[in-house]
């Protein structure tokens, strides 16, 4: 009962092998992911995915920082249109991003706010990327966020992680935290409550130890969680059942269990 809380498998990179992926993932006991879609055509890609596999797979949808300047007012009606006849589970992933670029700042915080609101309209949980931009984002989350948040790949410090918590959220871990030197990695897993916690591999990057340098595939999930169950000394089939638990916890109305 392992849970991929963020894959991007219907990426160019991995969908021509999505089928491959899924089968890998389930003969390794990943038997919940959720994938990614940051344009309509991964997302339809998803959904034909999703009818395929039900009990498996949760389809996320929205506009990442990074894409800020392509996005157009029908790419955000198309969005609102998808998630008021209820056609993803998730809205996200969305947030800031000023590791790369810091020159459309006002337009990323537009585009945000624009998603957390069609996210409270329509009661979906979000999935924030937040990229050098902790302060900004938390507080746009604080102002308007109605509905529970996902951080997905975190990778603040401790205070961030602790001010993050105070909001309804679940903090997600990904491969990092497996990484030789990566010291806040292991403090903010062992700091952060166990009922609060997911599981992803952010596929196809990131790969996990001992994965390291091979494209990511949600089989390969099982090594963070297993890290997690390490840092936080506890059993690792509680672990995974908790996170399931977690994770289930933004769907009240699902038929996942
Ligand atoms: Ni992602």
């Amino acid at each position: 009962m392992i849970t991929d809380t963020h894959c991007h498998i219907t990426c160019d990179t991995l969908y021509p092998d999505a089928d491959l992926i899924i089968e890998e993932a389930l003969q390794q006991g990943v038997d919940l992911m959720m994938i990614m879609c940051t344009n309509k055509e991964e997302y339809l890609r998803a959904q034909q995915l999703k009818a395929k596999y039900p009990e498996h797979l949760k389809v996320a949808y929205g506009f990442y920082p990074g894409d800020v300047q392509d996005i157009t007012f029908e790419d955000l009606a198309d969005l609102e249109a998808e998630a008021k006849a209820h056609h993803l589970d998730v809205l996200g992933e969305i947030g800031l991003d000023y590791y790369w670029d810091t020159t459309f700042k006002e337009q990323q915080k537009e585009l945000f706010i624009r998603q957390i609101e069609i996210a409270n309209t329509t009661n979906l949980p979000i999935s924030i990327h937040m990229r050098d931009a902790s302060r900004d984002c938390l507080d746009i989350l604080k102002a308007y966020a109605k509905t529970p948040i996902i951080f997905h790949c975190f990778s603040g410090s401790l205070e961030i992680m602790k001010e993050a918590l105070t909001l309804n959220s679940l903090i997600s871990f990904a491969g990092p935290i497996t990484y030789k030197n990566n010291k806040q990695g292991l403090i903010n897993v062992a700091h952060c409550p166990i009922d609060r916690i997911l599981s992803e591999t952010d596929s196809p990057y990131l790969s996990p130890v001992p994965y390291r340098g091979k494209t990511n595939h949600p089989a390969y999930v099982h090594a963070t969680v297993s890290k997690i169950a390490e840092i936080q000394e506890v059993d690792e089939t509680v672990l995974q059942q908790q996170i399931r638990n977690n994770f289930l916890s933004l769907f009240p109305h699902s038929k996942n269990s």
